[in-house]
């Protein structure tokens, strides 16, 4: 059920960012480029995460879609800086060249600039109302902003090489280069479908448990992946020296944690019974186990 749930979602998904890119006056390379990357496959967690939410609050998902895919620009433009050889020096997205082995560096970069401001277009023109929008892109801009992903990213990348690097600090980059857009994918979906404060609440602790069991899982998979199902490089974080849950804890430990925030990601679903709430529970076992 989660499967197919999920790739109905996937496809809508998937048609909608395939037109939802402006094209009039934007240069033939620059739109090539951003396209190349966002259209190239991905699980479409967040996207996902945010319609399925908004369904829970009682909205049609074609009212909040234009909102997933702003999620699924900003993850998008994420992954193509974070694999630039000034950050992760990564050769293989989703099964492709990285953005900059395609483009070059120069494009890379602006693709993923371009990506993160068309993100916002898109999160304006949901067909909701302009106060559910305001507080959907005041949270969106906390996660993904100097306070979200791009201060995770700069502790990431500050304290790559270093071995003095204890688990709460860990805990704290993750929470902000991976967790934050996974908790505001959960929240931007509920606050947009008009959820009430105690819902809201809920969505804000699934995500953040979502997020952390999410990223502990992608540390895991960088050490027992196959690089033909990933579809980006293994032993990557190894050969950078990045501080991960498998070198400060190893793996059983962090496949214990990454159950632990599991589970806890299904207790905040206790008080729903509905087959959004099913498929959130589903949702949640899945990234434990996928190989992907
Ligand atoms: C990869 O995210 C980067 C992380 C935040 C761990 P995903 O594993 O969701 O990547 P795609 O979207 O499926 O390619
Ligand atoms: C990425 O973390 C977090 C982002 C904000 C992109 P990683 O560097 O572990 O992601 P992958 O493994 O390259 O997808
Ligand atoms: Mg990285
Ligand atoms: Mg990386
Ligand atoms: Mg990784």
């Amino acid at each position: 059920m989660m499967k197919a749930y999920l790739s109905e979602i996937g496809g809508e998904v998937d048609r909608f960012l395939a037109q939802c890119l402006k094209r009039d006056g934007v240069p033939d390379i620059l739109l090539q480029a951003m396209e190349y990357s966002l259209l190239a496959g991905g699980k479409r967690l967040r996207p996902a995460l945010c319609l399925v939410w908004a369904e829970m609050a009682g909205e049609s998902r074609k009212h909040v879609l234009p909102a997933a895919a702003a999620l699924e620009c900003i993850h998008t433009y994420s992954l193509v800086h974070d694999d630039l050889p000034a950050m992760d020096d990564d050769d293989l997205r989703r099964g492709k060249p990285s953005n900059h082995k395609q483009f070059g560096e120069a494009m890379a970069i602006l693709a993923g600039d371009a990506l993160l401001t068309e993100a916002f277009g898109l999160l304006f023109s949901c067909t909701v109302s302009a106060e559910r929008i305001l507080s959907a892109g005041q949270e969106l801009v906390r996660a993904a902003g100097a306070s979200g992903m791009v201060g995770g990213q700069v502790l990431d990348m500050e304290w790559t090489g270093l071995d003095a690097v204890q688990v709460q600090d860990l805990s704290r980059m993750q929470e902000l280069k991976t967790g934050a857009l996974i908790r505001a994918s959960c929240v931007c979906g509920a606050v947009l479908g008009g959820a009430g404060a105690n819902d809201v609440e809920r969505a804000e602790a699934y995500g953040v448990h979502m997020g952390r069991a999410f990223q502990i899982t992608d540390d895991i998979l960088d050490v027992t992946g196959d690089e033909d199902v990933l579809g980006k490089p293994v032993g990557s974080d190894v050969n950078m020296g990045k501080v991960t849950y498998p070198a400060l804890l190893g793996l059983d430990a962090s496949r214990r944690l990454a159950r632990d925030h599991t589970d806890q990601a299904l207790a905040s679903l206790q008080p729903y019974d509905n087959h959004h709430a099913h498929f959130l529970r589903e949702l949640a076992e899945y990234i434990l186990i996928r190989s992907a």
